[in-house]
């Protein structure tokens, strides 16, 4: 695992521990060894610490936190690197992030490749650095600059970690070259240069700034245990001693990694790459060529699509059926580029170039030549078939023909082309250049290499591919119902929409349901109801009202003056009080738990039937789509992580209760949600037969 190399009284240590070099103990263990006997080596008189492969260090082994650790532990390592009597320098080859860093920032100097990005995510895993990146971070850049970039866990560039004096130098030639260079002259200079007896950048001035930075960041997330946390072990650095502030640290690390917060975030993190596993599709399955794309219609979702493909270097040509539609459509492209590049955040050559593989045309038989065509047009299933079966006789031999719907049956859309093999849907959410989750639906024909190609093809868009299987609404969206209903029912039994919306919130969900329908217009929901049935009388009689939501002023809240934030509208709590009569129910009060209980549950009993039918693979597929396309607070898991948490038990029991009150049979527990909570069981070990 770790290579050993005595050239020229240098000692090369490589790590070799694909696929990121995670310090895991095997790992540790085989670099403690080959420090201690370069360190005892005679002929040694430096040593350089390099990696095989594209990353430096990906960090600490995610998958031994809350475990126990065998020794040595990365903090022994670093006391080794501290104690050693021999300069070691990093030769950052690649991505260092976490305990990577920490590492690097622990040897005496550090060279980075130009690629290299080196950070401190540990926030975004619920937990704080935890082998002194609190404490050396802070010395070798500052805590006014450190403390930022450990609190938003982002990753900077080799030449940003040299302005900023994170390592020494970047280097364009032979990296470990010049970190034996560097190890040599450090031996010849005769001190040791260790980042942990560094003041210079502790000033009064920094730890100010520092302290206005903390308090403002724990005031916007005063929940969030590890900001608090992270504060604290960088104000220990300022106060006290190196090795005493590296104990705060490491308390509060402990601490951390027992939080559920961080259990969540971590059950995510390894969901998301679970996700990229497809049951019964091998990873040698052939992949089919994508050159080039088209999308048909150029409405906001098009449009959106199509920028995924410019962004990710892919020609795309956007299809309507007239001009009108067509320029509205690109105008609108262009807008947001420009948007983009003026913010910054592209440069104008990006902007120009992406802005260039976006090509407009009349008519599908343009779609002649692309490797793939997504159907983006209106959400009908009669134009969907219409534009299917004729491109079933424009698009080339072995062209995958996807098509984005959020709801209709694609089975249905592929039996209309002589190629069902060939089609698959590819939901993306809106805004599509924005949002990463894609449902990729498998539908009951779709040709193993059409479905890998799909998933290659999400990577390459910087997607977040799920795989799911057909029916209405997919995972997402039918599990999205369940909560709309359930919110219905709320308000006939005597919620008010602000008190919905604060529980919601307060669970985490950075905005309420009727907040939401207000934004995304709440004529959407009254159309797909006329057309897909079902109803939700409190939400149609506003639309039949003509209150759409923010766009009209008025919706389930009032937008005076253009406000974008709702305020109480008494007419909607009369009207609501006025239907629950109709309706023979008599209101009661809630608090925001019952309230949490009787929207969530009923997902979950969802998604329980989603599992029992084959629709996803496995409940973290699941909890991928609800964080990452429906905003659910990823440090709750996902529902069915949460659901486990709660206990499935007191969900069961919680739905069989609702359903009793209610009347309505389909909130009683799914079978298998009942199956779990009898058993005691969790979805976290449920597997599909
Ligand atoms: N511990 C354990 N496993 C890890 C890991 C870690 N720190 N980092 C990555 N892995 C695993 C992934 O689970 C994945 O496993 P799989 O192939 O079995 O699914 C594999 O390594 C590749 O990771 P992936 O994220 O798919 O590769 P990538 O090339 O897209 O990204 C990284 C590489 C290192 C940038 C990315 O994995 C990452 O951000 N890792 C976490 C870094 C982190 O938070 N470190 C702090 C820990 S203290």
């Amino acid at each position: 695992m770790v290579r050993q190399e005595v050239d020229g009284g240098v000692a090369v240590l490589t790590l070799a521990n694909p696929p990121v070099n995670a310090l895991g103990a095997a790992l540790r263990a085989a670099l403690d060894g080959a420090l201690a006997q370069a360190i005892a080596d005679d002929s040694v008189r430096a040593i350089v610490l390099a990696a095989e492969g594209k990353v430096f260090v990906g960090g600490a082994d995610i998958t031994e936190f809350g475990k126990l650790q065998q020794p040595p532990s990365l903090p022994d390592i670093l006391d080794r690197l501290d104690a050693s009597p021999k300069p070691v320098v990093a030769a950052i080859n690649g991505v260092a992030l976490g305990g990577g860093l920490e590492l690097a920032m622990a040897c005496h100097g550090r060279v980075s490749a130009p690629a290299a990005k080196l950070g401190l995510p540990e926030i975004k895993l619920g937990i704080i650095p935890g082998a002194g990146g609190t404490q050396r971070l802070p010395r070798l850049i500052g805590p006014d600059a450190a403390f930022p970039m450990m609190l938003t866990g982002e990753q900077v560039s080799a030449e940003t970690a040299a302005a900023l004096g994170i390592v020494d130098a970047v280097v364009l030639g032979d990296l470990v070259a010049a970190a034996r260079t560097r190890a040599l002259e450090i031996a010849d200079s005769g001190a040791l240069p260790r980042v942990r007896d560094r003041a210079e950048k502790l000033t009064p001035e920094a730890r100010e700034k520092f302290e206005a930075l903390a308090a403002e960041a724990v005031k916007r997330d005063p929940d969030a245990t590890n900001v608090h946390a992270l504060a604290r072990a960088v104000r220990a650095g300022l106060e006290q001693d190196f090795d005493a502030a590296v104990a705060v640290e490491r308390a509060e690390f402990r601490t951390l990694v027992e939080d559920p917060r961080s259990k969540a975030l971590r059950y995510a993190f390894f969901a998301e790459r679970e996700a990229a596993r497809v049951p019964g599709l091998p990873k040698d399955t052939p992949r089919r060529p994508i050159h080039a794309a088209a999308v048909i219609g150029a409405g906001t979702m098009g449009g959106g699509i199509a920028m995924c493909f410019a962004n990710a270097g892919i020609p795309v040509m956007v299809i309507e059926t007239e001009a009108g539609a067509l320029t509205r459509g690109l105008d609108r492209v262009k807008g947001l580029y420009a948007g983009s590049a003026k913010r910054g955040s592209i440069t104008e050559a990006q902007r120009d170039e992406r802005i260039g593989r976006i090509t407009g045309a009349i008519g599908l038989e343009h779609a002649a030549q692309a490797d793939i065509v997504i159907e983006a047009a209106f959400e009908d299933m009669g134009v969907k078939r219409e534009i299917f079966s004729k491109l079933d006789g424009i698009a080339k031999p072995g062209a995958i023909l996807a098509s984005n719907t959020s709801y209709l049956d694609v089975n249905a859309i592929a039996a209309v082309t002589n190629r069902p093999q060939d089609v698959l849907g590819l939901h993306f959410f809106s805004p599509a250049n924005v949002m990463r989750l894609v449902e990729v639906v498998r539908a009951e024909k779709t040709a193993p290499d059409v479905l890998a190609t799909a998933l290659d093809l999400g990577k390459r868009l910087n997607k977040l591919p799920v795989t799911v299987g057909v029916c209405f609404g997919f995972v997402g969206n039918r599990m999205l119902e369940r909560r709309s209903r359930a919110g219905e029912r709320l308000l006939l039994e005597g919620a008010l929409p602000h008190e919905v919306d604060a529980a919601v919130t307060g669970f985490g969900f950075r905005m309420g349901p009727f907040a939401m329908s207000d934004l995304a217009g709440l004529d959407i929901g009254w159309r797909s109801r006329k057309d897909f049935g079902g109803r939700a009388p409190v939400a149609d009689s506003l639309a039949e009202m003509g209150r759409y939501g923010q766009k009209t002023g008025r919706g389930f809240y009032l937008y005076p003056d253009g406000a974008r934030t709702g305020t109480r509208d008494p007419e909607v709590e009369a009207l609501i009080a006025r239907v629950a009569a109709e309706h023979g129910i008599a209101r009661r009060s809630f608090s925001p738990d019952d309230i949490v209980a009787r929207l969530m549950y009923p997902m979950v009993n969802e998604g329980a039937r989603i599992l029992e039918e084959g629709i996803a693979a496995r409940p973290s597929d699941i909890d991928t789509i609800w964080i990452n396309g429906y905003n659910w607070p990823a440090w709750r898991g996902g529902p069915m992580h949460w659901a486990d948490t709660v206990g499935l038990k007191t969900v069961a029991e919680a739905l069989s209760r609702f359903a009793a009150e209610t009347g309505d049979d389909s909130q009683e527990p799914a079978p298998l949600l009942k199956k779990l909570a009898e058993d005691g069981g969790r979805f976290a070990d449920w597997k599909a037969a």
